[in-house]
């Protein structure tokens, strides 16, 4: 009953009084007849009121025609009594009262009525959520049974069990005396090499001679001193090296530079300082030497002394390394071309290079050299003659090499934009130039530090083919040619169709050097200007790698020297060696577990089936990598002195191959079929088989944060192990519950407090995929889900969040600066939070120079960076950035201001002391982020987008 129907009674009634006001007009004055009426309307109006609401509460169907009868008989209100009429307006006012606190009982019940029904609605709303979240977990769950069958019936069906590995077959005998049935010069390695010793699973066992105890030089000369030492220790870091002789592949035996100044001055030849006789009575010679490898190595760039120890010595089935070689000495093949040891024994060589850019430099061409005498290459005899015979041989045979020189001269002087640097007599005169003999080959002129600045400024470094056309190496010009790739001017061999540089069967050379005929030339001024400056950096860059990997260090040439050996045989090399994990925990030690959380947002979508833990394939490939990669494993990323398990470059099956016979492991999305949203989530798909990521945690006492970004992980498909780095020394709190979220966490107890500890390549990380992320990165399923899909298809790539770029700063300094504001192009993805692959991990670890990795412990900053560097460097492609929600929180990021400012002073130090290692800018620009496929687009309502929210 609302007051509106109340107040509307008394206008109703009105008309029905008129009649018996009329009588009254005639007896009384108009003003109080007005006052009368006032009053009987006011009371009319309460006794319809109490009239009403007393039938009401009698009657509650009264309909309005008899309420008006009854009014009727209060006709004769007018006669009562004041204090009769004063009562009755009380009792009115008491019962307005009681009918308002009635009418307030209901407002009340009525509210308590609405509150039940919005709270029934509010359940009905959680159950319908519950269901959807159910139905989401069970849809997760049949596509988890769907894999789960797919697994088995692969398990079932497999009809090749993997074979067990060969038993490592070592041979256990020392080799047996045989007498030489061929002539030596003859050999190759199926008819002098001995297979049977070398099984493919052998681990390719090579055994070293001491060279302290074995010389095979005769008394009174001596191997350098310090290249003994030096082999003997490198070798002793190669993995490969045995102690037992009897299981051994290949005996190695140093022979080594003989002193000069000695042979100089005794003026003797080599068959005075070489005894053959200690040669075949090496304990293990077996009488014609088979597998035995002869290293003569150089130290010193004269080929006076170094060069041809062996020639015309029968040194039976023995493989010969050195630098220099007679064309018909050299048996293809069989023996080995190598560099001259010119450089340290091991450690950091960068800063011996010379920066690439620019591409072109100060002069286009240099070249400082004069002919060489040699006197040791003749007999006594010879030497007497030598003088009358200079005369006759520079008329014949060297009539083409006075030519160049002449030309070369002439081109010099004139008339040319282009600088050059030749010069054909050393300022001041060599020892040997005036003192008769043969020509033999080109010396080098001045100090190494001279040469060295000459060619720094060089942007080709020509090397002429040696003098006498019967070598096809000389140490000489191997010791030029490294000087080149060190200063990183582009060697240009004269006489390039003549010889042979070091490693030729692995090394492709013609990446890094441009060769050409003695009679081209005339042509070799145009040919050098039509080279373009991408080119330029190209060979720059790929002749320092050919250096820092093969000859800058003695560990470098003797491991590969050990490395193209075992090759040519076609055994894998030693798997690289992995870090252990320690746990932080002892034995003893159970940690508190807790369950973890399952935010709203991650509930709602189904990403995936879970799956049991699957670690990836590893190793599957040790005896075609090395064929089918076998050229970029020696010229390009990786390096050929260890077995990876995996690579970022496997190949990749063809798309019908995964429905016709070789589908193991495949999960096509829709069976094949494709699909929208739904299919797309049931089935990893790719061009890859099934496979799961590892996440990789560095953390430092955040317990709680930590603890909360574990949570988070709760049910994320294709997780198979979060790894925790555990880098402070302070041991996790006893009573700290750590989240049961389906895989495991294992907690690293960090060797020291280090940022590079990020990249180790624990043996706890079982799959290809790393996602690294800082320990207080939000990143939500969707996004981690898309970003692991994401990488299978860029698996040599950083893939991930967090974009920056290097900018260059033309106005302040004329450097790069680090830069994290908004800018349409990028260039670096954080490893705060992105994938990698682990293989990126073990050349972090192992094959980047110490000093970067030493910068970022200096700064405790920059490892982002770094691995940045790394990666583009090695596949000169930028990186991918993922999605557009996901924000950067700048974790670890110094609160204040000047913190701040530090922070970015750091890395912009950090991007340019790298550019200095790596000798150029690796790192590319992009303007591309991978969003997923339907994102944005209009589809129909019974399809699902890929994902709902990215
Ligand atoms: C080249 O060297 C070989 C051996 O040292 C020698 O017999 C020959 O005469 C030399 N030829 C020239 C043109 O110097
Ligand atoms: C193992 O670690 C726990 C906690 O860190 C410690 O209390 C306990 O003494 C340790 N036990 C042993 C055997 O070291
Ligand atoms: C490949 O080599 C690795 C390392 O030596 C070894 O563990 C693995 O079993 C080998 N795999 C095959 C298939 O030979
Ligand atoms: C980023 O942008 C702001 C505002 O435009 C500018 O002041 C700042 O210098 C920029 N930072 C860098 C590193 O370029």
């Amino acid at each position: 009953m609302s007051g509106n129907s109340l107040e509307s009674v008394p206008l109703y009634h009105q008309s029905g009084t008129r009649r018996e006001i009329c009588h009254w007009i005639a007896h009384i004055k108009l003003s109080r007849i007005i006052i009368v009426i006032l009053l009987i309307l006011f009371i009319v109006s309460l006794f319809n009121h109490y009239y009403l609401s007393k039938v009401e509460s009698e009657n509650q169907t009264l309909d309005i025609h008899r309420t008006r009868s009854k009014l009727e008989a209060f006709d004769d209100f007018t006669s009562m009594k004041a204090s009769e009429l004063k009562s009755r307006i009380e009792e009115m006012l008491r019962i307005k009262g009681s009918v308002s606190n009635e009418l307030r009982d209901l407002e009340a019940k009525r509210q308590r009525l609405q509150n039940e029904v919005s709270g029934f609605s509010q359940r009905i709303d959680d159950l319908k959520q519950d269901l959807l979240h159910q139905q989401t977990d069970l849809d997760r769950l049949k596509i988890s049974v769907v894999q789960a069958q797919a697994a088995q019936r692969e398990a079932v069906e497999r009809n090749t069990p993997e074979l067990a590995l060969p038993k490592r077959i070592l041979i256990n005998s020392l080799p047996i005396t045989m007498l030489p049935t061929m002539d030596s010069r003859n050999c190759r390695m199926y008819n002098c090499f001995d297979h049977s010793r070398c099984a493919l699973t052998s681990g390719f066992p090579i055994y070293l001679y001491d060279p302290d105890l074995f010389s095979i030089v005769n008394s009174g000369w001596d191997i350098d001193g310090f290249l003994r030492t030096t082999i003997k220790q490198t070798l002793g870091y190669n993995a490969h090296l045995t102690n037992n002789p009897a299981e051994a592949c290949i005996y190695l035996v140093l022979v080594g530079e003989i002193l000069s100044t000695q042979a100089i001055t005794k003026k003797l030849n080599y068959e005075k300082m070489l005894n053959v006789k200690k040669l075949l009575s090496l304990p293990y010679w077996g009488g014609d030497g088979r597998n035995h490898v002869l290293l003569n190595l150089a130290r010193r760039d004269l080929s006076v002394n170094s060069e041809n120890l062996f020639n015309d010595i029968d040194t039976g089935r023995a493989i010969i390394v050195q630098s220099t070689f007679k064309r018909n000495q050299y048996r293809d093949g069989f023996d080995l071309i190598v560099p001259p040891i010119l450089g340290p024994p091991g450690g950091d060589i960068w800063q011996e290079c010379a920066q690439m850019v620019p591409a072109r430099r100060r002069y286009l061409l240099s070249f400082q050299g004069e002919m060489k005498f040699n006197k040791l290459s003749m007999t006594t005899r010879q030497i007497d003659d030598a003088e009358i015979d200079l005369e006759r041989l520079a008329d014949d045979e060297n009539n083409l090499d006075n030519f160049i020189i002449q030309h070369l001269r002439d081109m010099t002087s004139g008339v040319t934009f282009d600088k050059f640097f030749i010069q054909f007599e050393c300022i001041p005169a060599t020892e040997e130039q005036n003192s008769g003999g043969m020509a033999l080959d080109w010396s080098l002129c001045g100090t190494d530090s001279s040469r060295k600045e000459i060619l720094r400024d060089s942007t080709f470094a020509l090397i002429l083919a040696p003098i006498n056309s019967s070598y096809i190496t000389t140490s000489s010009m191997q010791a030029r040619l490294y000087e080149a790739l060190r200063s990183g001017a582009i060697p240009v061999v004269l006489g390039g169709d003549q010889v042979l540089l070091s490693y030729s069967e692995v090394i492709a050379w013609r990446r890094a050097a441009i060769f050409l005929p003695k009679a081209r030339v005339t042509e070799l001024h145009f040919l050098l200007r039509a080279v373009p400056d991408s080119d330029l950096l190209f060979m720059r860059r790929q002749g320092r790698l050919i250096w820092e990997r093969f000859m800058g260090t003695a560990q470098g040439a003797v491991d590969t020297i050990v490395a193209s050996i075992r090759d040519r045989l076609g055994i894998p090399p030693l798997p690289a060696t992995q870090h252990s994990s320690p746990s932080v925990f002892n034995e003893s030690f159970v940690p508190l577990k807790s369950d973890a959380i399952i935010s709203e947002a991650e509930a709602e979508e189904s990403l995936g089936p879970l799956e049991p833990p699957y670690p990836s394939p590893a190793f599957k490939r040790n005896y075609t990598m090395m064929l089918i990669h076998g050229h970029e494993i020696w010229n390009d990323w990786v390096n050929p002195f260890s077995l990876y398990p995996q690579l970022p470059f496997d190949t990749v099956l063809s798309s019908d191959a995964k429905f016709i016979g070789s589908d193991v492991g495949f999960r096509p999305i829709g069976k094949g079929a494709g699909g929208a949203g739904k299919e797309f989530s049931e089935s990893l798909g790719g061009n890859h088989p099934r496979e799961q990521f590892t996440i990789v945690i560095l953390t430092y006492e955040r317990e709680q944060v930590l603890i909360n970004s574990l949570a988070r992980l709760y049910g994320l498909p294709y997780l198979n192990k979060v790894l925790v780095i555990w880098n402070s020394p302070k041991l996790p709190m006893e009573d700290l519950r750590w989240p049961d979220i389906g895989v495991p966490i294992v907690i690293i107890k960090a060797p020291r407090n280090s940022l590079n500890n990020r990249f180790l390549p624990f043996d706890a990380i079982e799959t290809e995929a790393v996602l690294s992320v800082d320990d207080d990165a939000h990143l939500r399923h969707d996004e981690i889900m898309f970003g692991f899909r994401v990488w299978r298809e860029h698996r040599d790539q950083v893939v991930g969040f967090p974009g920056r770029f290097h900018a260059w700063d033309q106005n302040f300094h004329n450097a790069w600066n680090y830069n994290s504001n908004y800018s349409c192009e990028l260039s670096m993805v954080l490893t705060g939070a992105a994938f990698i692959h682990k293989h990126y991990m073990y050349l972090y670890s192992n094959w980047l120079p110490q000093a970067i990795r030493d910068k970022v412990d200096e700064y405790m900053n920059c490892e982002d960076i770094a691995m940045n560097f790394l990666i583009s460097h090695l596949t000169r492609k930028p990186p991918v950035k993922v999605t557009s929600r996901w924000t950067f929180r700048c974790p670890g990021c110094p609160v204040s201001l000047s913190e701040d400012d530090t922070h970015f002073q750091e890395r912009h130090k950090c991007i340019n002391f790298f550019v200095q290692v790596f000798g150029y800018m690796p790192l590319l620009n992009t303007q591309y982020r991978a969003d997923s496929i339907l994102f944005k687009t209009r589809i129909s309502h019974d399809k699902q987008k890929c994902f709902k929210f990215i």
